[in-house]
Formats: structure tokens, sequence, C-alpha cells
């Protein structure tokens, strides 16, 4: 069965669809603000590539300079081109996809890109691999700072592998931030035996419960959700099959914080302003902006990103007890709840700034 699937989705990402203009679903539609520093990379990006981007969301954090990057699932590399820009000559970029004919296209146009951001050797690698063993594909524990992914956990047929990899592969206080689909239930038997369905995104979506509880059971700290939109089927025939289910595409946060705090204490943390383009706020998740005024955070977050890289961008503060409002801030929000999906008020996405599609 599971190579069944996979076999399946490497058909359809290599044969089946040529551009993203052949997708069912408005996966690809960009609706959230891209900032400055993302949108340029992404002008530099060669057309091939941009026509091939089959991503569901925006997967590049703040604060990524001189990081070693690992993308699950790059196909035609769009993600890891703007991440090479991102990380500068000193970082490093590795793109991980099963597909030939999406690996053949990145590699293709390394050296367009390299030229485009005037480096002198390449600052990025694409290697043919399964996101659920990365050992074949000669990646080492604890080798990595950052994990992005866009469009892809929902298209494996083993989820709890795919995310064990990212947690071995992960250094301490590294962060996996990724864009994917999100289902309201368990599938039910017809939807997940869908080729179509399998290959658009919605058959293999997580049930949003799942996905959270499996993250945990892991050791990840998280997830915390940065975005959370709804996602439509613009075919009719599926969108019959689909019946009740709902579906959102969210950007989550996950942290290897393997050492846990022994903190009782409440954290307040404030943002110094040093992040280059953005020096006004820092936004965690879609509840936590930090500025440059002290704010309390659940010992959880104040755990994490005391930890992370983002350390060096805040200033942290221990303030005595009663810590019971903060704590109540880290619970895992329901991303239907976020984007406005409940008891079928399916809100369209408003604004539709299309990069890709
Ligand atoms: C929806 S596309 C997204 C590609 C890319 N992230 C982007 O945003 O354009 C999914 C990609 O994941 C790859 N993929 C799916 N399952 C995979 C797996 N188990 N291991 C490695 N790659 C996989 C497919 O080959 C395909 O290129």
């Amino acid at each position: 069965m599971a190579s069944e699937i996979r076999d399946n989705v490497k058909e359809y990402y290599g044969k089946v669809l040529t551009t993203n203009e052949n997708l069912q679903t408005n996966a690809c539609v960009q609706v959230e603000k891209v900032p400055e520093r993302v949108r340029e990379a992404i002008s530099l990006c060669h057309e091939d590539v941009l026509s091939k981007y089959y991503g569901c969301g925006l997967v590049f954090p703040n604060s990524v300079e001189s990081t070693k990057v690992l993308d699950f699932g790059s196909g035609a590399g769009r993600d890891c081109f703007v991440m090479s820009k991102l990380v500068g000559e000193e970082g490093f970029v590795t793109g991980i996809d099963m597909t030939e004919e999406q690996l053949d296209v990145a590699n293709k146009y390394i050296q367009y890109h390299m030229d485009k951001f005037g480096y002198t050797s390449p600052n990025l690698e694409f290697k043919l691999g399964y996101i659920e063993n990365l050992k074949d594909a000669g990646i080492k524990d604890e080798s990595c700072d950052l994990i992005i992914s866009n469009c892809v956990i929902n298209l494996s047929p083993d989820k709890p592998s795919v995310f064990k990899e990212a947690f071995r592969v992960l250094q301490e206080g590294g962060e996996f931030y990724f864009s994917d689909i999100y289902a309201d239930r368990e599938s039910p038997q017809n939807i997940k035996e869908h080729k179509e369905l399998w290959g658009e995104g919605l058959a293999g979506a997580m049930y949003w419960k799942s996905f959270v509880e499996l993250t945990k059971e892991i050791g990840f700290s998280g997830p915390y959700l940065v975005t959370s939109r709804p996602m439509t089927c613009g075919n009719e025939g599926l969108e019959k099959l689909l019946g009740d289910s709902k579906f959102v595409s969210v950007t989550y946060r996950l942290f290897k914080t393997s050492k846990k705090t022994e903190e009782k204490n409440c954290i307040s943390v404030k943002y110094k302003g040093t992040i280059s383009d953005s020096p006004d706020v820092f936004k965690f998740d879609h509840k936590n902006s930090f500025d440059c005024s002290f704010k309390p955070v659940s010992t959880d977050i104040g755990h994490v990103l005391k930890n992370s890289r983002y350390a060096k961008h805040l200033e942290f503060m221990t303030v005595e007890p009663d810590c019971s409002r903060s704590f109540e801030m880290s619970v895992s929000p329901n991303p239907f709840k976020v984007a406005n999906v409940v008891n079928g008020n399916n809100e369209k996405p408003a604004a539709t700034s299309k990069i890709c599609c």
C-alpha cells in the first residue's frame, strides 16, 4: 500500500502535472503577505522553476542568515533557491525529493541562480531520497538548524517516520517550519483510496488533532500555529467525493528542545528589533508577537525561544508566579477556527495575489 501510494504520487508530480496551472485545488494560491526579502528572492527565480512550484504556504521564517537548511520534498526547487539567497554564502541548503523529473529541473537551474545571486560557489544541493528515511540520503543526526517543507507531508504514507526523521536530523534548538494541508476529521476510506485526491494532497491530509498528538509523542515542542487558511477544490467531481470533509492549509513551527525546562516562574520576552527586515515586531505565532516592551509568555514558549536561534534577538526576564493565564496561551488551537472554517462556514480566501498559479 505505501509503495503504491508513493509510485502514484511520483507519477503525479513527475508526469501528470506539467505546471501548477494543472492543480485542482487552490493550494498554491498565495494569500499571505510576502515579506520584501522573499519577494525579491522569488523575483530572481527562473520561470521554469516558478511554474513548477506546488507549495501551499510561505516557509521562510526570520533570522536564517548562515544557517543549514533542509527542505523536505523540494520539488523543482523554488523554496530552496529562495532560501539559498536568504541564508547567504555562509549558509547551506539541501533539498530532498523522491521524483527524478522534479530534481532534474532543480539541478538544471543551480548555476543560473548562483549567477543571479552573485555567489562564487553553490550553497545548495539537491538529493534524491525519501523524507521517511534520510539516512539513505546521507543526512546525519543533528546536522540541520532548520527544516522547511511545503505541501509534502500530506503525500507521505508514513507520517510518523517523517516526523521522527525530522527530530533526528535537527540540532538541539532547531526548528521545523512548514506548510501543509490538514483535515477536520480522519478521512473516510473512499477518500483515502482515491488516486487523484492523494496527488492533490487531500487524501493524505492528517486530521489536525492526530498531527498535534503525533508531534508531541515524538518529543517536539509545539506545534505553534503561524497561519491557517481555507482550502477549496475547484473540481466539482472531486468536491462531491469529499462530502463534508473540510481542509485547511496551515503553517506550523515545531522545535527540538529535548532538555526540558526546570523553570517554574513566568517568563517575559522583549524583541530587540535586530531582525533586518522586521525592526518593529517579531511574530512567533498567530497569537504571540513581540515588540520593544516585555510580554509574558508560557514557560514552554519562553524555553523554546531561549534555546532557539531567535534568542540573540530577544531579552528574557523572569517574573514571579502566576503563570496560569499564559499557560493557556500555549495550547495548540483548532486551525479551522483560526481560518474561520467551522460548521460549514467556509470562507473563500479574500485577497488572491497569485505567486505561482
Ligand atoms: C506538492 S509538491 C511540492 C514541491 C515543493 N515543495 C514546492 O513547494 O514546489 C510535493 C513534492 O514532494 C515530493 N514527495 C512526496 N512524497 C515524498 C517523499 N515521501 N519523499 C520525498 N519526496 C516526496 C514529490 O516528489 C513532489 O516533488
